[in-house]
């Protein structure tokens, strides 16, 4: 979808009180498009709406916990009482848990699986039967990372929750393809980004080392605004994979592929780094 087709169209961004899904919400609204944002921090929502409305655009801000299905209905239901339609939908809330398995406590795996995977499910539940019900054309994407495709001690929680992202999204892919072909899907795979990600991750005894390097790596990372306007562009050229850091992701890919193709043991290619 051409990204001047988007301007007048309505966008809702999940996690869009912080970081990638902030900067994506800012990027659409800087398209002409009329957003609808989504978060369970309501302070830091009601702070970006305030300061996108102030610049002229058409904003909803929905404060909404993804983990609830009712909620994420309520989300759509809003979206489409206000704007009467949605062409971009970012399912792309989402945190960070780092620790060894058992080390990790019941509730924070489980909240993990919910937020960034059922999550996901609930956004694609709520919004594809109404995107599939308009005959124009729409594009889903949801945030996976180069997580999603690579294996990670002491982040196991996040990576199985991301593997899941990127077997929802292909399946997906699929099944729109087949029952409502306007819809398109993308996977978003970001390597790192500069945000407030591990800052919100809780710290383990044995992997306490691991928050504090990790806190000071994604300082490093790309700026979330590069990120954002790297993912319209992908949205723009219709591309399944969109990803911010090619290089890092073909490398994680090939390696994968070996591991899979030659059934090796986890070890047989490990770097330390995945
Ligand atoms: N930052 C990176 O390097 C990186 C890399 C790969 C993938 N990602 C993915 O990008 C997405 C955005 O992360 P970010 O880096 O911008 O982090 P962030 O912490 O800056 O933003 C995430 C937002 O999601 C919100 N959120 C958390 N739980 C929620 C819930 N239950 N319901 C609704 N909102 C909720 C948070 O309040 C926060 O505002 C995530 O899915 C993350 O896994 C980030």
């Amino acid at each position: 979808m051409q990204l001047d087709e988007l301007r007048g169209r309505t966008a809702v961004v999940t996690g869009a009180g912080s970081g990638i899904g902030e900067s994506a919400a800012r990027h659409a609204a800087s398209l002409g498009m009329n957003v609808v944002l989504a978060d369970v921090a309501t302070e830091r929502l009601d702070a970006v709406a305030a300061d996108l409305r102030s610049r002229g655009s058409a904003v909803l801000a929905v404060p909404t916990d993804v983990r609830d299905v009712a909620a994420v209905d309520a989300l759509a239901d809003a979206a489409y009482a206000e704007f009467g339609e949605v062409a971009v939908l970012l399912n792309n809330a989402g945190l960070e848990s780092l620790g060894v398995t058992w080390e990790v406590p019941a509730d924070e795996w489980r909240r993990v699986i919910d937020v960034n995977l059922l999550g996901v499910f609930h956004g694609v539940r709520s919004f594809v039967p109404r995107m599939g019900a308009d005959p124009r054309r729409s594009h889903l994407v949801n945030t996976c990372s180069v997580g999603g495709i690579a294996i990670t001690p002491r982040m196991t929680a996040y990576a199985a929750s991301k593997h899941g992202v990127q077997a929802l999204t292909e399946s997906l892919y699929l099944e729109c393809a087949e029952v409502f072909p306007q819809i398109t899907v993308s996977v978003f795979s970001p390597g790192q980004v500069a945000t407030r990600i591990f800052e919100d991750a809780p710290t383990h005894e044995v992997t306490a080392a691991d928050t504090v390097f990790w806190r000071e790596q994604i300082r490093e990372g790309m700026t979330p605004d590069v990120a954002a306007t790297l993912l319209f562009d992908g949205i723009a050229r219709d591309e399944f994979w969109i990803l911010t850091h090619p290089e890092s992701f073909e490398r994680l890919a090939a390696k994968r592929a070996r591991v899979l193709g030659e059934q090796l043991r986890p070890d047989a290619l490990f770097d330390g780094r995945n």
